[in-house]
């Protein structure tokens, strides 16, 4: 068969939609650790459902008030985002930890953080890209989730990740390698990529 054709053999097999869905198939999303201030420390948790929210500089994320992460930003008025490379995902998957009897969270401290700079809390050390935000607006009611949602007050990236100059996309993407949760349980680094077919009137930019 032509890898482009569908198999037209394979039926469609009808998913329940009384109980969450997203277990029983693989989705690409990305993996980035909020940071919000906690007490007076600070608290990091890695999310896959987080994304930028429309054109303009606001970016969010799905969360719980059962998490001390939704309760913190909520308090403070802000959280961080830092996107991690393959190199930390295992100290990223470590911040998803329990917390001990009396609410600490130890394995916080193999990922190493510094201060951010406009809002209170901390961003992790050795990411791509950072972005501090201030709580925008919180939608709660999803079930037992909420969307988070921050105004972008400072971003910074690491030198080699931005698009520009003489570099090409494709090779930028293969030496830096974005990485990719795969929902569930699973991730990749993305090294590969492909111009998308755009119509010819279309731009992305
Ligand atoms: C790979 C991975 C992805 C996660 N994605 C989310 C997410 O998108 N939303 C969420 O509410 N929790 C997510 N979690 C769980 C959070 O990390 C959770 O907030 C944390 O474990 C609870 O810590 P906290 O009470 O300090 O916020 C994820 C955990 C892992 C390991």
């Amino acid at each position: 068969m032509d890898a482009a054709t569908p198999d037209s053999r394979l039926e469609l097999v009808s998913l329940q939609v009384e109980t969450p869905l997203w277990t029983r198939f693989f989705s690409v999303a990305p993996l980035v650790l909020i940071g919000t201030k906690e007490g007076d420390g600070y608290d990091l948790a890695p999310k896959h459902m987080a994304m930028p929210l429309g054109w303009e500089n606001f970016y969010c994320f799905v969360c719980s008030p059962r998490h001390a992460t939704y309760r913190n930003a909520v308090e403070h008025g802000s959280f961080t985002v830092s996107f991690p490379s393959e190199e930390l995902v295992v100290q990223a998957g470590l911040a998803a930890s329990r917390r001990l009897s009396d609410a600490s969270k130890p394995n916080l401290s193999v990922l190493p953080t510094s201060p951010a700079r406009i809002v209170e809390g901390v961003l992790v050390e050795g990411c791509l890209l950072y972005l501090e935000c201030e709580v925008e607006q919180v939608v709660d009611g999803f079930g037992a989730n909420s969307l988070v949602v921050g105004r972008v007050v400072a971003a910074a990236a690491r030198e080699d990740v931005l698009r520009g100059g003489e570099t090409d996309d494709a090779d930028l993407l293969e030496r830096v390698g974005l990485l990719a949760y795969l929902h569930p349980g699973r991730f990749a680094t993305v090294r590969e990529s492909f111009a998308f077919p755009l119509p010819a009137d279309l731009s992305v930019e």
